[in-house]
Parts: C-alpha cells; sequence; structure tokens
C-alpha cells in the first residue's frame, strides 16, 4: 500500500512525501505548458524592464495584487481605498487597507532578501509571514485543520509538530536553491507551492505566503527572463478558486501533481499576460501626463513624474517631502494645477 492509499483527511498527513516526488515531470502536457508560459513571461520582463526606475512604478501593481490576494482570504477593500492608507501616516491605517499594506510590504521584503542573498531559506519564509500576517508570526506549535469553509467537513489535516514542519519546509529550501535536478523552473515553482500549502507550516497566512514565495522563486530563477516582482497569481487564483483547491486536494488525496502543477503554469501564463496589457496603459498614460505637464506647466520633472506614478494617490506633504521641496506651499500649488489640467481629482481624506 503507498501512502496515498492510506490518506485519511482526518490525520496529519506527516507522511507527505519529500520533494522531488516520484512524478512525470516531463510530461508532454506540462512541457507544452512550460513553453507557452515560457513566452508570456519573456514579453512581460521586456516590457516591464522598459519602465523607467522599474521598482518605483511596480509599486502600484503591487497593491493590486496585495487586494486581490487579500480578497481570497475575505479581506474585501478596494485598490482605491488602499492607494489612500497608502500616505496615509502609519498609526492612522487600519482595517483590510492595513492588511493589504502588509502583505504588499511582505513582497517587497522578500524581493529586497531575494536580491541580497539570492536564495530563499525558512527563516525568509517565517520573516516574510511575519509582515503579511503580523498578529499570528512564526512556525505553529499546535495542530491545524483546513475545512470547507461552508460544510466544516475536514479536507486535509497538515503535518504536526514544530520539528517535523521544520524538516519539510527544509526539504523544500533544498528543492527550490538546487539547479541540477533537471526539473524546469516554471514546474519547480507550482511544486513547491503545492508542497508548501500541504505543510501549512503557520497558523494563518499561509496561502498568502505560498503566493508570494512563488514569485520570489521566480525572480530568483529566471534572472534575466523575470527581473521585478511583476507577475501575480492571485487574481488568476481568485478566478478560479474551486479548479485552485479541488487540485490541492486532489494532490493530497492521490500524489497526483498533474493539476496542480498545470494550474500553476496557466496563472503565470494568463497572468504574465494581464500584466503586460496594464504596463502597456501605464506607458501610455504616463506619455500623456509627461507631455500636459511639459506643455502646460514650469515644474515638469522625470522624478515627478516617477514620483506620481508611484502613488497615484496624492497628498500635499507626500509631495512636498519626495520631492524635497522647501515651502508646502510648493507642492500644494503644483497639485492644485494638476487638478486644473484634469491629470488628478481632489478628495479631502
Ligand atoms: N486541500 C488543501 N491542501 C493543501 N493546501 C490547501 C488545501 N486547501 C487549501 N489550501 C491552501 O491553504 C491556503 C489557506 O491557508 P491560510 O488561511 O493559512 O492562508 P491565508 O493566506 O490566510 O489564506 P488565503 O490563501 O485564503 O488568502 C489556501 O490559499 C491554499 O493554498
Ligand atoms: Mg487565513
Amino acid at each position: 500500500m503507498n501512502n496515498f492509499q492510506m490518506f485519511d483527511p482526518k490525520k496529519p498527513n506527516n507522511q507527505l512525501p519529500l520533494l522531488p516526488t516520484d512524478f512525470n515531470y516531463d510530461n508532454i502536457t506540462i512541457l507544452k505548458q512550460v513553453n507557452l508560459s515560457n513566452i508570456a513571461l519573456a514579453k512581460v520582463n521586456a516590457l516591464a524592464s522598459r519602465l523607467p526606475d522599474s521598482i518605483l512604478l511596480v509599486s502600484p501593481l503591487l497593491v493590486r495584487e496585495s487586494v486581490a490576494s487579500s480578497q481570497i482570504e475575505n479581506i474585501n477593500t478596494t485598490v482605491f481605498e488602499v492607494f489612500e492608507a497608502e500616505v496615509m501616516e502609519e498609526k492612522k491605517q487600519k482595517g483590510p487597507a492595513k492588511e493589504v499594506l502588509n502583505y504588499r510590504d511582505a513582497i517587497f521584503a522578500g524581493f529586497e532578501l531575494v536580491k541580497k542573498k539570492g536564495f530563499l531559506s525558512t527563516n525568509d519564509f517565517v520573516k516574510i509571514q511575519s509582515i503579511a500576517e503580523p498578529d499570528k508570526t512564526g512556525i505553529r506549535k499546535m495542530g491545524i485543520k483546513i475545512m470547507n469553509d461552508l460544510t466544516k467537513e475536514i479536507l486535509y489535516t497538515p503535518p504536526d509538530g514544530e520539528t517535523h514542519i521544520r524538516d519539510f519546509l527544509a526539504n523544500i529550501e533544498q528543492f527550490i536553491n538546487k539547479d541540477d535536478d533537471g526539473i524546469d523552473p516554471l514546474v519547480k515553482s507550482a511544486v513547491f507551492h503545492y508542497q508548501f500549502e500541504s505543510i501549512h507550516p503557520f497558523l494563518d497566512g499561509n496561502g498568502r505566503v505560498g503566493r508570494i514565495l512563488v514569485i520570489l522563486y521566480l525572480i530568483k530563477k529566471m534572472a534575466k527572463r523575470l527581473d521585478l516582482p511583476v507577475l501575480f497569481l492571485s487574481g488568476f487564483i481568485m478566478k478560479h478558486k474551486k479548479a485552485y483547491y479541488d487540485c490541492l486536494h486532489k494532490a493530497n488525496e492521490k500524489g497526483d501533481l498533474l493539476d496542480v502543477i498545470m494550474f500553476i503554469l496557466k496563472a503565470i501564463e494568463e497572468q504574465a499576460d494581464a500584466t503586460v496589457e496594464t504596463i502597456k496603459k501605464i506607458e501610455v498614460l504616463m506619455n500623456k501626463f509627461k507631455s500636459v505637464l511639459a506643455k502646460k506647466t514650469v515644474f515638469y520633472s522625470h522624478e515627478l513624474i516617477q514620483l506620481l506614478f508611484s502613488k497615484p494617490f496624492m497628498t500635499i506633504n507626500y509631495l512636498q517631502e519626495n520631492m524635497g521641496f522647501s515651502a508646502r506651499q510648493t507642492a500644494s500649488k503644483y497639485l492644485t494645477e494638476m487638478v486644473k489640467l484634469g491629470l488628478f481629482q481632489s478628495k479631502r481624506i
């Protein structure tokens, strides 16, 4: 009898097979999709690296991803509210918008870690989770169950015991930092995402951290093919939530990773295409801002454009501080002028 014939959703899955599991990762269906996902990734990367000082400009994209990712967890807010919260003093930020900003900060922190160290460790997973979910940080000490939200039926019980969990995470760490196992990086991202979710190392935030890790891993592995955090899975998962849970469940039950791999590969392709469209729209809008500001004002500068596009919601204070104006009045005057030109709308907060 193999592990899967014994699978009992109510018992801690301490027999979760270690990575790489015995599976045909070179299945032709998978490889065809890898090819499509790679083409989409190459397009998004080429476009993203055309944006000036790209990391600033991806910040609004991160907010959008963060809103979508948090919605999966029923943290509901709008992109607009989060942009608004973003320019508020930190102590005034609260509720769902604050949680979304935590998620955004967790991606940023993870991005810095990957850039600095070039690899991802268990400590990094823990660090990222503590930023995304500051109220319930750290590897869980107690058992946990995954239930159907409506029926409360127990669907899966992840491994229990901190030592067990740490051993499983160490195995993921080895798997993602090993380059010579012949498994395509995109396929690996799906496999370890599934494994991470099955370990469910935290009391909360496992889904969000698991999605962030896919982005970070791709950035780390796909040097030159994906330099920036511009590929986000949450929109796709939101749209196909049932299929997502089903493929995780099928892998738990039968050890069959095909559906979960195909799901993540398609998410990569579709979301890369979606980001391409968004970046094209940003470019169009940016050109409009440039031309209006250059023709109709005396204060056009490259720096200003960058700032405006990194924070779609702008306050007088924020503009003054970040442009280094000595007088608050200057920032106020510029904003008023931009409102008159139809580039911004004004709102009291
Ligand atoms: N049968 C399953 N096996 C393994 N993992 C699962 C299963 N069903 C759901 N999951 C994972 O559990 C995650 C939810 O766990 P948790 O609540 O800790 O994370 P979250 O970030 O708070 O939530 P969410 O992912 O809903 O935003 C899901 O996103 C999914 O990845
Ligand atoms: Mg949760």
